[in-house]
């Protein structure tokens, strides 16, 4: 695995990321979507690209934060059914409703691993988590597509009881994985080391709802960035879910999922989201 950084909350290292490891004139899918969300930990190469997606799909901000509400409701189900563990791999610079806030409401005890290979993420985590209050929340830095190394780090393996049903986290990262990565492998590969009645908590990019020249010219944004995006098809997806049990709704539009009105289902959004429980 490449650098590793991780740190229980009360253990955080003393030094931030170096500057040049933050590439600030290289798009990065982190801070797009930071800009996307409102957020201002971003820099200008971030904010054009980001711009560029919002002039292709003017939608594009209330997706993302529907992606969040979709993001915070499925913690707050699987908390709520008893899962006290759970491994957010991609988690993105911190926002509003994080998972280990989310979790921590329903279960102080709660377990969190945080896991993201961009070092902002770090950097702003810690920040986030340098104060009391946040119970056992664990943040690495590492990569998704090396699950092997991820499960077999020692503070995933002290944080998180593999004996036990976890959550694990792909929430709008497994589209910046292509096809000659092997996303279903690592997917599978996660999913063979947890326990039954564990949940995959899933959202992914998506072409299916948008005419094709405007998937392209989205997807082209991409293509200075650190990581280039692979939008895929429900039956694409559902490949990511065989042998798991969907929990209601299923596989649905992100914010179709458990949507509390007409109006917040029928909100656009390039994705789909789903909650499939390991029987
Ligand atoms: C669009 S953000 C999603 C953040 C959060 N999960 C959410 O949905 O609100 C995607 C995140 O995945 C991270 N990411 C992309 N490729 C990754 C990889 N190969 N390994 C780990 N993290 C990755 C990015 O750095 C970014 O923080």
């Amino acid at each position: 695995m490449a650098e590793t950084t991780g740190w229980m909350a009360q253990d955080w290292p003393d030094e931030p990321p170096a500057a040049s490891d933050l590439r600030p004139e290289v798009p990065h899918p982190a801070r797009i979507y930071n800009y996307l969300l409102g957020g201002k930990d971003n820099f200008p190469a971030d904010r054009a690209a980001a711009e560029q997606l919002i002039s292709l799909s003017p939608g594009i901000g209330a997706a993302a934060r529907s992606n969040r509400t979709f993001l915070r409701r499925a913690v707050r189900l699987a908390a709520e059914q008893g899962i006290g563990q759970f491994l957010d791999i991609g988690t993105g610079i911190p926002s509003e409703g994080n998972t280990h806030q989310v979790a921590q409401l329903v279960d102080p005890a709660a377990r969190v691993v945080y896991v993201d290979n961009d070092p902002i993420v770090l950097a702003h985590a810690r920040a986030l988590m340098a104060g009391p209050g946040h119970g056992a929340t664990t943040v690495l830095q590492a990569d998704l597509r090396e699950p092997e190394a991820i499960l077999a780090d020692p503070r995933v393996r002290a944080a998180l009881d593999f004996d036990r049903p976890v959550a694990l986290l792909l929430v709008a990262v497994l589209h910046f994985i292509d096809e000659e990565q092997d996303p279903y492998r690592l997917v599978a590969t996660l999913l063979a080391a947890l326990a039954p009645g564990s949940l995959l908590i899933l959202s992914h990019g998506t072409g299916d709802f948008d005419p094709p020249a405007r998937v392209a010219a989205g997807t082209q944004v991409y293509c200075a960035a650190t990581a280039q995006v692979t939008p895929r098809s429900r039956a694409q997806i559902e490949r990511f879910l065989t042998g798991l049990e969907l929990v209601e709704p299923g596989l649905v539009p992100a914010p179709a999922w458990r949507a509390e009105s007409a109006e917040e289902a029928a909100i656009w959004a390039p994705g789909y989201a789903v909650v499939a429980r390991k029987p």
